[in-house]
């Protein structure tokens, strides 16, 4: 029998080469072993959203994103989460064998508490354990996530492990499924590539847009005059550049002429920014052709909740009956 994939993403509008090479890649190539699901997680998005006026149209975004990536709506099931709400009827059991220093102590919690200190709401302390009714009500047992969710995944199995020894086997017990990039830096070369830190490149940037990122972009910070020997090994655009070029022959050009200082940071980038643009153009194409049907988006995620809702209703029936509700 095929195993089960869950993932869920925050609807954060058009996604970046962070999302991709963390987690969308694998979205995809997955497809072809195991039953997927894939879900927008908008009710994870409250935890953190001021204007959730923007949830609508980020969705929107995200989708067609991921739908000209390759996700295959008539091979997975592509849904919004609030659009199942047995999810949060699970979450709600889950919380009640859920320790709350677990909770406190994750390390995502704390950065987010960093992040924003005016708004630490119960929502945030509790998203892992929503995050683990997630995984668990569709029974997955596999979950292709960038490596900032490793912690959540872990607690995610200790969460099952709990309640299966309290109420008998019933969840399965997730592993992470990691890219071979599972982290990727921002253009700061510092922090994680992220929206909210506005160091992220988008996969459905124009070609200005990405040459205009890409000249920004922070490189060898060993590296100071155009002069000095580089450092490929600690530079992020020559880490990024590897990712999107299939010219191996071009890449270790680049590699030996940086060291020995023949070619210049700048220099390097404006080769990036063009094999960059030339590897996304399939993916603008694609994209700008799809969002040519503006009702298509919205079809494939009422088709998808529909799916889904069949094996949520069967989970939480089962959890259900273990935990003893009337
Ligand atoms: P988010 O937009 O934070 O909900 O993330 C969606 C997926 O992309 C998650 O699986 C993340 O782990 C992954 N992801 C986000 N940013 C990065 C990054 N900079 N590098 C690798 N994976 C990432
Ligand atoms: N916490 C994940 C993130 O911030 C999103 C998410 C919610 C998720 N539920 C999930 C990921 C279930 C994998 C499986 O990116």
């Amino acid at each position: 029998m095929k195993g089960r994939v869950f993932s869920g993403a925050r609807p954060t509008g058009r996604q970046h080469l962070g999302n991709y090479c963390g987690a969308i890649k694998n979205y995809v190539a997955l497809q072809e072993d195991y039953e997927c699901i894939y879900c927008v997680v908008d009710l994870h998005a409250l935890t953190t959203l001021r204007d959730t006026r923007e949830l609508k149209q980020n969705t929107y975004e995200m989708v067609l994103d991921w739908l000209a990536a390759g996700m295959d709506p008539k091979r997975s099931i592509i849904f919004v989460q609030s659009h199942v709400p047995q999810v949060t009827e699970l979450h709600t059991i889950l919380s009640m064998v859920t320790p709350m220093g677990w909770l406190t102590r994750l390390p995502t919690f704390k950065e987010k508490v960093r992040q924003q200190p005016d708004n630490v709401n119960y929502g945030l302390l509790g998203y892992p354990v929503l995050m683990a009714a997630d995984i668990t009500l569709y029974k997955a047992d596999t979950v292709p996530v960038g490596e900032d969710q490793l912690p959540h995944l872990e607690f995610t199995r200790e969460i099952v492990r709990r309640f299966n020894f309290q109420f008998g086997e019933t969840l399965i017990e997730p592993q992470a499924k990691l890219t071979e990039t599972p982290r990727i830096m921002g253009i700061d070369g510092v922090n994680k590539m992220s929206k909210s830190l506005d160091n992220h490149i988008e996969l459905a940037a124009t070609p200005e847009e990405i040459r205009r990122r890409v000249m920004i972009m922070v490189t060898d910070p060993a590296r100071r005059y155009k002069r000095d020997p580089g450092h490929p090994e600690i530079c992020n655009v020559f880490a990024l550049h590897k990712i999107f070029t299939s010219d191996a022959a071009a890449m270790s050009r680049i590699e030996t002429d940086c060291r020995h200082a023949s070619i210049g940071c700048v220099e390097h980038k404006k080769w990036f920014a063009e094999d960059l643009i030339q590897a996304l153009a399939p993916f603008r194409e694609r994209r700008a052709e799809l969002g040519q049907n503006p009702d298509l988006v919205w079809d494939v995620l009422a088709d998808g909740a529909a799916r889904a809702r069949v094996i949520a209703q069967k989970t939480i029936a089962e959890v259900k009956e273990r935990v003893g509700l009337p």
